[in-house]
């Protein structure tokens, strides 16, 4: 996959008020779980409904409409809200007259199911349906239950500017496609988030320049598969083959959006995520060594690294041509960091199988990684085809073991940095002191020194006396001349 670094048991954010529209006299209360993704969906649901006179709020108990973005990758995920929805039940107690709604993938996969299993949910809405909640709320408000699960064929909400919500002031993330096509077996992406399509590039460069303009200064470009973006005037990818002649000769390519980022925005970073392997051109490659603001650091999920089990999956690639993917980024962008995401424990993985996820985990060396046991979602091809026969106790011993190696290399990587001076952009306080800034260099690692006079948004050289597995601990030394 996909979405990047997803933590779905932990809650992303809750609304905070950014801007209070005059008149505007409901109050929202909005929480996403799950990927970069939801949390910037709930942003533009907090823009839609901004228009129907509702402002944020962070006090779950002064909610007129309390909606909760939801993640169903792993069954903990969904567990985690199900719990969530026992805490609103208590909060209505007090305050009945407050409703609640399910937004997401979890709306996506259960659909009306959700009413009866969860009695306190009066409103069910999929991630192409958010155009439809003014009018879902008023079915609510009338008293009756609401539901729009449709997905769709090209909803991308382009036109639509995110309230950002919980934002440091510095690092946004804008979306360049929705859903995707890949199909991998264990997945339910496909399910709730519908097929891929890809966003108007005009639409994502002026969304850019609202941000600039409010001084943002780094921008993640979203997308389950980023690489696969193409824009040839709307539509499903899939859809391309039949588009005009014209349409497909005068098409944007994800290279191409790069490109036009990088140029129009010179003293702006960018990040992207997330990249398939098998998506990931070497067009990307050279357009991220001729650009100093696109950061070097690509987010490359390989789920395993035996190819029998890249198979099962229905990864589109071999562990040998990952390998061959990895060896061209070290040798066209030397400085880029990597990461990965790893499944342990999937159908039919044997001792073996496993050795080969630990050997390539040897050989990449990844500066991160976001590591699960397998869990059987309903829906999918691997659900309905493949015996979930990897006994829990293996799963978690391969996992921990995965981790530990997994630190290993962090450490590693972090290290390599000991001694040099890195350029970091400050997102914020460290958590553990107020004394000192943190923000990440353009590998993604956190860094973090004495605040001095430096300030919020400023670009930082910051020498690096030590590090932990995870952290690169320094001194600022001046300016970087992005300033
Ligand atoms: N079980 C465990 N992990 C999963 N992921 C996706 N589906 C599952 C599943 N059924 C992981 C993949 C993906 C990341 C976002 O979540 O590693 O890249
Ligand atoms: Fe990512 Fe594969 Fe799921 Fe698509 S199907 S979201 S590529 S894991």
């Amino acid at each position: 996959m996909a979405s990047d670094n997803v933590i779905e048991e932990k809650k992303q954010g809750q609304a905070l008020l950014t801007e209070q529209k005059k008149g505007n006299s409901k109050k929202l209360f909005i929480e996403s779980y799950g990927c970069q993704m939801n949390l910037n969906d709930s942003e533009i649901v907090a823009s839609i409904l901004s228009n129907e006179g509702f402002n944020t709020t962070n006090l779950l108990e002064e909610a007129d409409l309390v909606l909760v973005n939801t993640c169903s990758i792993r069954e903990k995920a969904e567990q985690t809200i199900r719990k969530r929805l026992q805490k609103y039940n208590a909060v209505k107690r007090i305050n009945p007259m407050m409703k609640v709604g399910v937004l997401g993938c979890m709306a996506e996969r259960l659909k009306e199911k959700f009413l009866e299993e969860e009695k306190i949910v009066d409103l069910v809405v999929g991630p192409d349906a958010y155009r439809d909640l003014p009018n879902l709320i008023k079915e609510v408000e009338d008293g009756r239950d609401a539901v729009n699960v449709i997905l769709s064929k090209d909803e991308t909400y382009g036109d639509v500017s995110p309230v950002r919500l919980n934002s440091n002031g510095v690092s946004a993330f804008v979306s360049i496609t929705r859903g995707c096509d890949n199909m991998c077996t264990f997945c339910v992406v496909p399910f709730t988030r519908g097929r891929e399509r890809s966003r108007d590039p005009q639409s994502i460069i002026k969304e850019i320049h609202d941000l600039v303009d409010t001084n943002y200064k780094e921008i993640t470009l979203l997308g389950q598969n980023v690489d696969s973006y193409l824009w040839y005037g709307g539509g499903l990818k899939k859809d391309f083959k039949k588009a005009s002649t014209i349409a497909q000769e005068t098409a944007v390519d994800f290279s191409q959006l790069l490109e036009m980022c990088a140029n129009q925005f010179p003293k702006t970073r960018f990040r992207f995520s997330t990249s398939n392997p098998q998506d990931m051109s070497l067009d990307v490659l050279h357009t991220m060594a001729k650009h100093k603001n696109i950061c070097r650091y690509i987010h490359l999920p390989v789920q395993s690294g035996s190819t029998k089990v890249l198979k099962a999956m229905n990864r589109q690639h071999t562990r040998e041509e990952y390998i061959e993917l990895v060896d061209n980024i070290r040798e066209i962008v030397p400085d880029c960091a990597l990461s990965q995401d790893i499944i342990a424990g999937f159908c039919g993985e044997t001792e073996q199988d496993h050795q080969d996820t630990l050997t390539l985990m040897e050989y990449v060396k990844y500066d991160f990684g976001f590591m699960f046991a397998y869990s059987e979602r309903p829906g999918t091809p691997a659900a309905k085809k493949m015996p979930d026969d990897v006994p829990m106790d293996v799963k978690k011993r391969r996992l921990t073991e995965i981790i530990e190696l997994q630190q290993k290399h962090g450490l590693y990587r972090t290290q390599q940095f000991v001694g040099k001076t890195v350029e970091v952009l400050i997102e914020g306080e460290s958590k553990k002191s107020d004394k000192h800034w943190k923000g990440r260099n353009s590998q993604n690692t956190v860094a973090v020194f004495e605040k001095e006079n430096y300030k919020i948004g400023d670009f930082v050289l910051v020498k690096i006396e030590d590090c932990t597995s995870a952290t690169l601990i320094g001194t600022a030394v001046g300016y970087s001349d992005n300033n």
